[in-house]
């Protein structure tokens, strides 16, 4: 089966789907995997690493696509790399699909059969596959360090014979996947940690970081649905856990939002207001920025200071700055779905398997995931 790994168009991207690692896995598994020569570049892998590891390398991209039965890739293809995918091969991409309507039926009109990473379900089998955890573990490193970089000072308790320096008080809103790294990651910087999430349930977990958990309000009931994904406060829950939060704020040198509802644009955690009632020169790193941001100031993709000297940062494609381990773990996702799907060389796109079902968007001509044809309320086909 022909493999492909293309080279990532989109402006800004380093990383690659496949690593040396990858591609000898998947060579063992008799796939031949083909990748477009300059592809791994931005994330120091170089095409002489990549043959050396097993896989050709391609310097004309229609020759790279024809014959392709399997294409591997990091972002949603444009509509002109869409058009290249052979009907009837097979996609593996994050795509993004319950926002990406015209590229959702752009693939279904072209016969790919298209999975995206993003929907892999959260299920402890599926972890390894998981690229959602993988770039918001990366996300959840990296905000600590970049709230470091932005705050007057350093985080950890010096005593130094030139004066003692106390350690920074960090608080970080939202405990998923990136909270618990940037919890992890101040911890290990040596800053006072505090953890809030709307989750009652993740107190154990911020507790075994070192951090404490505040309790704004009595979330213990409905603040979780079923995929164990936060659900949307309603607007006295938000009032009131905004007031309680403000008497925090005042004391903090950093903090951390990384706060999402699934499908829905990013809670209002900070208002303008709370944010005048932090310290100048303290910091908020909204990693919530692509989906609006958690901070009512926020500027998506930019970096300002409020006019009471709050910097506030609104990073985009955090992983994209470190693009080696954000590959590597990319990659190994990828690489074991892959896997996972594969049998005997073939890959069965009818398998009742629920991490094939739950990340199958495309197949067949049509839009085959229920969720997908509700939420872009695509008419049946
Ligand atoms: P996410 O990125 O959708 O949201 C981040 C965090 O924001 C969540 O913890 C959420 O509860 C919190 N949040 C939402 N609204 C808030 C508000 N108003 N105030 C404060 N916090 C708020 O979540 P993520 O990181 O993708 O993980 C969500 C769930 O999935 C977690 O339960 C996690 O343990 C679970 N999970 C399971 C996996 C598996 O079993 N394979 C893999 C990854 C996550």
């Amino acid at each position: 089966m022909k493999v492909v790994v293309p080279r990532e168009l989109a402006a800004g991207e380093t990383r690659v789907a496949a690593t040396p690692r990858t591609v000898k896995r998947m060579d063992r598994a008799g796939l031949s995997v083909h990748v477009e020569s300059g592809a791994g570049v931005g994330s120091g892998i170089t095409d002489t690493e990549f043959r050396e590891s097993g896989a050709e390398i391609v310097e004309d991209r229609a020759a790279l696509f024809s014959g392709a039965e399997v294409v591997l890739g990091v972002n949603p293809p444009d509509a002109e790399t869409v058009e290249r995918i052979p009907a009837g091969a097979v996609l593996v991409a994050t795509l993004n699909p319950m926002i990406e309507k015209d590229l959702v039926l752009r693939l279904a009109n072209q016969g790919v059969s298209a999975f995206s990473l993003d929907m892999v379900p959260r299920i402890a089998r599926a972890q390894s596959m998981d690229v959602l955890s993988s770039m918001s573990t990366l996300s959840g490193y990296q905000a600590v360090l970049l709230a470091s970089m932005a705050m007057p000072g350093i985080m950890p308790y010096l005593t130094t014979a030139a004066g003692t320096l106390h350690p920074a008080k960090v608080l970080v809103l939202g405990a998923g996947v990136a909270g618990l790294q940037a919890i992890a990651t101040a911890r290990r910087l040596g800053a006072l940690v505090w953890g809030y999430d709307i989750r009652p349930v993740v107190k154990e977990q911020v507790e075994s970081l070192g951090a404490e958990f505040l309790e704004l309000i009595d979330t213990t009931t409905d603040a979780e649905d079923a995929g164990g994904y936060a659900r949307e406060q309603s607007e006295d829950q938000a009032a009131r856990q905004q007031q309680a939060m403000t008497a925090h704020l005042a004391e903090m040198d950093a903090v951390i939002t990384t706060a999402l509802i699934p499908g829905r644009p990013a809670p209002t955690l900070l208002t303008s207001e709370m944010v005048s009632a932090m310290k100048p020169g303290s910091v908020i790193v909204d990693l919530a920025a692509e989906r609006g941001g958690n901070c009512e100031l926020t500027r998506p993709g930019q970096n300002f200071t409020s006019d009471h000297g709050v910097s506030i940062l609104g990073p985009l494609d955090i992983p994209r700055s470190v693009p080696a381990h954000a590959s590597l773990m990319y990659a190994n996702n990828v690489a074991n779905f892959l896997l996972h799907v594969c049998r005997d060389g073939q890959i069965d796109v009818e398998s009742d398997d629920e991490v094939a079902v739950g990340t199958l968007v495309t197949s067949g001509g049509r839009v085959v995931h229920q969720r997908i044809l509700d939420v872009l309320e695509i008419p049946g086909n």
